[in-house]
Parts: C-alpha cells; sequence; structure tokens
C-alpha cells in the first residue's frame, strides 16, 4: 500500500506515555510532510458542541468550529468520513487556508462510539484526495482514537 511507510512511521515515533500534545504533533507533522500537495494536517478536538483546533501542521487555523458547522463540524455532528473533492461546492465550508481546495475529515470516536474530535487534511488541489488516501488515514485515525481514548489530553 502506498501510505505503509507513513503509517509505519508514525507508529514509531508514538509515545503512548508521552501525552496527547506531543503525539498528535508528530502525526501531523509525519502526514503533511509525507503526502504529496497536503497544505495543512491535523486534529480538532471536542468539547461541548464546538471542536477545538488541536496539533496541527500548516497554516494558522480557526479556533473553534460548532458541531454542525463547516466540513469538520458536520464530519463530528454525523459521526462521518467527509471527502470534499472541491471545498467550494461544499455549503457552509470555513476558509481557514484560501489556498484549500479538497478536504478530509475522519471522525475520531470515545469508546461509546461517540465523536471526540476530528482528524483534517486540506489539499491546495481539488480532488487530491480518493479510496487509498481514505484508508491509510482511517488508519491513522484509529491509532490517534487510541491515545485519546486512553485519556492522556494535556502533558
Ligand atoms: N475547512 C475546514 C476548517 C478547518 S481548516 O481547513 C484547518 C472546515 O470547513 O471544517
Amino acid at each position: 500500500m502506498k501510505y505503509e511507510d507513513m503509517i509505519a512511521s508514525i507508529e514509531a515515533v508514538i509515545d503512548r506515555d508521552a501525552g496527547i500534545v506531543a503525539n498528535l504533533s508528530n502525526i501531523s507533522a509525519i502526514i503533511k510532510y509525507s503526502m504529496e500537495r497536503v497544505n495543512w494536517a491535523g486534529f480538532y478536538l471536542r468539547r461541548g458542541e464546538e471542536l477545538i483546533l488541536g496539533p496541527f501542521a500548516g497554516k494558522v487555523a480557526c479556533v473553534r468550529i460548532p458541531l454542525g458547522k463547516g466540513v469538520c463540524g458536520t464530519a463530528a455532528a454525523e459521526n462521518q468520513i467527509r471527502l470534499v473533492p472541491d471545498v467550494e461546492a461544499f455549503p457552509g465550508h470555513i476558509a481557514c487556508d484560501a489556498a484549500s481546495r479538497s478536504e478530509l475529515v475522519i471522525p475520531l470516536r470515545d469508546r461509546a462510539g461517540n465523536p471526540m474530535g476530528v482528524l483534517d487534511l486540506d489539499s491546495d488541489i481539488p480532488d487530491r484526495f480518493h479510496e487509498e488516501e481514505v484508508s491509510a488515514l482511517v488508519r491513522v485515525a484509529e491509532l490517534a482514537q487510541e491515545l485519546l481514548q486512553a485519556g492522556t489530553y494535556g502533558f
């Protein structure tokens, strides 16, 4: 599989005792610098009815996204993967980086299956993400989800 090396690098850097900030930061950096034409990769973590910006690699981003708003808030509210080939055609898309043209958002779930955040990838070209990317990023999201479920927020 095309993204086997990326997933292996992520597994190799995860330090389960180091907490969520260190691990999600490294995961974001590995995604952004392993994948071509990805201009933003990172996490939003749920607090009540909002998503709050978490560790990421890319340009400055919106700090708060209400559940149900934008691609991220919709994926979290519906607890479903959102693959948007053309963000300009997605009603309510939140343009954090004007360069973003396509987007892939994968929900992260708590042990009960409820959304506790999202993994978000943006590309500066339309139609960047396909089935291959979805299956690789679902595996990455599962690794992140395990860390979040272990409850080691903060440092
Ligand atoms: N475009 C996203 C907002 C987050 S940024 O892309 C980092 C959205 O519509 O949810």
